[in-house]
Parts: C-alpha cells; structure tokens; sequence
C-alpha cells in the first residue's frame, strides 16, 4: 500500500442500490490504495461487497440499479469518476483488464480462443489482421499455452479449466493494462491448477511490473501470493496492511476469526471452526460496527456507531474500538 509509486487510488467509494424505492449502500466509506506491482488480496466472506468493489473501479456495475454515490477511483493520476462514459469505456481493458471465477461463461463458444485474443486487441489498437494475430501467438504462448498456434484455432470447449483461465488471462492483458483485476480466478479450479494460475499471476508481476487485485475467500492464497491484504464485510474495508503484519497480528476480530477459520497444514479432514452466525445482507445492515452481532468481543459502543479505521502500526488499519481500546 504504497503512496509512492502509487499506480491507484481509491478514496472514500460508496455504491448505492435502489431497490423498489428503497435505497442502500452496497460498498460503502471503501479507500485503499496500490502501487506498481503490487498484488493486494481483496477477501471477505460471499456477498460482502468484493466483486461489486472491483467493477466499480471501471464503473462496470452488475446492475442498472447500482450507481457510484461517492469518491474517487484515481488511476495513474487520471479520475476514473469524473470521465464521460466514452473516455472510461476506452479505459476498459487498456489501462485495467478483468478476468472473472468462471471463464466458461466469458469466453464466446463460436469463435475460436485466437480469434477472442485477437479481436481484445484490435478493439483498442490499431494493427492489422496479420500482426493480432501474432501478438494472440505471442500472449497465448507468455500464458503458458503450450503450441499456441495450434492452440489459438480451437475453441472454448476443446480447453480444459485451466487453460480457458489463461486464454481470459492473455484477453486482458491484451492492450498490456497496468492493472489486473481477477475476481476469484481459481475458484472454480481444481487444486493443482489453481496453484498453477497463481504461479503464473506472479510471473506476470515480476515480468511485466504488472499490479493485480487478486479477490478471493481464500487466506491461503492471499498468504501464498499477495504483498498486502484488504479484508471486507458487510461493503466496508475493516482491516488493511501488509501481508504479514494482517496475518500475524490481525487488530480486527473479524480478520481474526477467518485467519482461525482457515485449514493450516495437516489438518486436513479435521473439522474447522467456522465464524457463528450469517453476513449481513446489502439493504439489511445492522446498526454500529456491522460484525458486531457476530462478535464475541462487541462492547455497547459498538452497536451504535460504525468504527473508522485507524492506523494501529504503519500502513496497518483496523476498524475495531476494542483492540484499540486494548493498544
Ligand atoms: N444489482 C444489485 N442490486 C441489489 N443488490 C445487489 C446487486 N448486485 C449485488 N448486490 C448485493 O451486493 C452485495 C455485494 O455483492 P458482491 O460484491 O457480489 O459480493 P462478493 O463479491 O463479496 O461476494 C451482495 O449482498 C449482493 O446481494
Ligand atoms: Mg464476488
């Protein structure tokens, strides 16, 4: 979470739902920042607010409903909130490229994956038929899909899981973003694979100095992969910092209780802990802190007014009053 060397910033982003006639906030009071090749790790329970985060950043919102109320996306200096709708469509894809769970359901069935590459690039550049084309060989090949000339004339579904991630994964970095947003890439991904396409995110950063919010439900990838970690719930950032400061010493009892929940080494088969009770719903938040119905450590103060992060060790932000009380 570098201010120098900053690539973006996000201050103070809410996204309001309107829902027959009612009107709530989604994402709310949302700030964080990153620098260039930096992988921040976005992770909350399903539902808190991660995805609709993210596709704000590109004000691609997954609903007409939805709308950006406040704050600012400042990418490389430029405002993304303050664009006319042109200038942030050209942005998509140039300057962020996204890839998602499921790349099933991305990728068009009738069109062969070269052609897809192909046609990411020339939606934003100008070349010729000839030099997409070579380019699609190159990035197919840069994401690890071994004969990428052969490959690029098949189609979605002769490619396994693993390769139709890496097939989205060369679409986006088509116009070579400085950015990569990926929405639970490896979910869907059996084990070995996952690792493979994390392995592969990392190779992107070190080769290209490529930054990469990486979202996910997962503490271990976030451990295994990421410099700095956003934890959300209930569509607001409770605790951000350094990797390994989070993870070490969490000053939030939400980050606490998913870091418990999580399978360490050779536990496998034994039950784990899971956090009491369910997330709140967007439209149904609780008063005050919005953990704190599920919190064993919830004082008064904490069901009447929602905690502001505060700085608990350099760069390291919790929204708790009573770690802070304890400090
Ligand atoms: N178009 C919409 N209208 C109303 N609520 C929505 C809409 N889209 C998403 N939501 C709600 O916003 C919340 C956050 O969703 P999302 O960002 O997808 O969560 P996550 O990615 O963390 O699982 C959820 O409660 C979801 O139901
Ligand atoms: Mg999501």
């Amino acid at each position: 979470m570098t201010s120098q060397n900053g690539l973006l910033r996000v201050e103070n982003l809410a996204v309001r739902a309107q829902m027959g006639g009612r009107i709530f906030y989604i994402v709310e009071q949302t700030s964080f920042s990153l620098g260039r090749g930096e992988i921040l790790g976005l992770v909350g329970e399903s539902g808190s607010g991660k995805s609709v985060t993210c596709r704000a950043l590109l004000r691609l919102l997954p609903g007409a409903n939805l709308s950006i109320a406040e704050g600012q996306v400042i990418f490389d200096g430029r405002d993304f909130t303050a664009m006319s709708e042109p200038e942030i469509r050209a942005e998509r894809g140039s300057s962020i490229g996204m890839i998602f769970q499921n790349p099933a359901s991305h990728l068009d069935p009738v069109m062969t994956i070269g052609d897809q590459v192909a046609e990411a690039i020339t939606r934003h550049r100008d070349v010729s038929k000839k030099e997409a084309w070579d380019q699609t060989i190159d990035l197919l090949r840069q994401v690890g899909i071994p004969d990428p000339t052969r490959r690029a004339r098949q189609y979605a579904h002769e490619f396994s899981g693993g390769m139709k991630q890496r097939a989205m994964i060369a679409a986006a970095l088509a116009c070579d973003p400085k950015l990569l947003i990926a929405d639970e890439p490896t979910t869907a991904l059996d084990v070995t694979v996952q690792a493979q396409i994390l392995k592969l995110l990392m190779e992107l950063r070190d080769k290209r100095g490529l930054s990469i919010i990486l979202v996910t439900h997962d503490l271990g990838v976030v451990a295994q992969v990421c410099d700095s970690i956003a934890v959300m719930y209930g569509g607001r950032i409770v605790e951000r910092g350094p990797k390994r400061d989070v993870l070490k010493a969490p000053f939030h009892p939400y980050t606490a209780r998913l870091i418990a929940c999580q399978p360490a080494h050779g536990t496998s088969g034994e039950l784990l802990p899971s956090i009491q009770g369910q997330p709140p719903s967007a439209g149904n938040m609780p008063e005050g802190c919005r953990f704190h119905p599920r919190c064993d450590l919830a004082v008064a103060a904490c069901r009447e007014k929602v905690p502001s992060l505060t700085e608990r060790a350099p760069t390291h932000l919790a929204a708790c009053p009573v770690t802070e009380a304890r400090a």
